[in-house]
């Protein structure tokens, strides 16, 4: 038998891509493949919370215990992060979400043409960590920041800019780090400072951010 401390803690957790539709059967995405989100919906559950999982499109199946909502946009991610967030006392933002969606996609299948297609008008997406931040109050809020280049200077900008209480900082230029691998090499960047973190396997990292929520949500109380 494991921890359960953090039980009656109810979380928000996003995982995976979101699909960005072009057309009825096109859409932009990127690679993310929802391993990580998904990593610390199962040991949340785990310990105790209530978990409710707001999933964009990935192969995996729901972890024992965890309610998942399954959206396919950012903007329905957007929705449904919000809704649960409600009634939550802490969100977990792990979605790796579309920054742009297509202005304005074709209700019916684009047509191959003679001519070439110079340019997608894209308009930006809503943050939902951002948003979440901005009416957190006393909840608690955590996000993601994968990065290929300053790593921490860009996570620490992000733990300002957005508001969050924590950001959890990954080097995807690495390949034991990078969307779809098993294992993670993380820095946990808070006001309190950075946190640096070997390679580990996914429930690891997992771990580590539970027990940093489960500490935040001890400190407010
Ligand atoms: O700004 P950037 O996208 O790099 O920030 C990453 C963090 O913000 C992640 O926690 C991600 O889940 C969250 N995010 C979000 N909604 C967006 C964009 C990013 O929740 N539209």
């Amino acid at each position: 038998a494991g921890m359960r401390d953090l039980a009656g803690a109810r979380l928000v957790i996003t995982a995976g891509p979101t699909h960005e539709a072009i057309d009825p059967v096109r859409y932009l995405a990127n690679a993310s493949t929802g391993k990580m989100g998904y990593a610390i919906a199962a040991v949340a559950a785990a310990r105790g919370a209530q978990v409710t999982l707001v999933s964009g499109p990935t192969s995996l199946c729901a972890p024992a215990g965890v309610r998942r909502t399954d959206v396919v946009s950012a903007a329905q991610m957007h929705a449904a992060a919000h809704a649960a967030f409600e009634d939550a006392d802490a969100a977990v933002c792990c979605a790796a979400v579309a920054d742009y969606t297509p202005a304005a996609p074709a209700d019916h299948k684009l047509k191959k043409s003679a001519e070439p297609l110079h340019a997608l008008e894209l308009v930006q997406t809503a943050d939902i960590l951002a948003d979440l931040c901005a009416r957190k109050g006393d909840r608690v809020v955590v996000g993601f920041a994968a990065e290929t280049d300053d790593l921490l200077a860009h996570a620490s900008q992000k733990l300002r800019s957005k508001g969050a209480d924590l950001i959890v900082a990954n080097d995807v230029s690495r390949a034991d780090s990078t969307f779809g691998s098993d294992t993670s090499r993380v820095a946990l960047v808070s006001a309190s400072g950075v946190e640096q973190h070997e390679t580990l396997p996914l429930a690891q990292v997992a771990d580590l951010v539970c027990d940093r929520v489960r500490d935040l949500l001890g400190a407010r109380a």
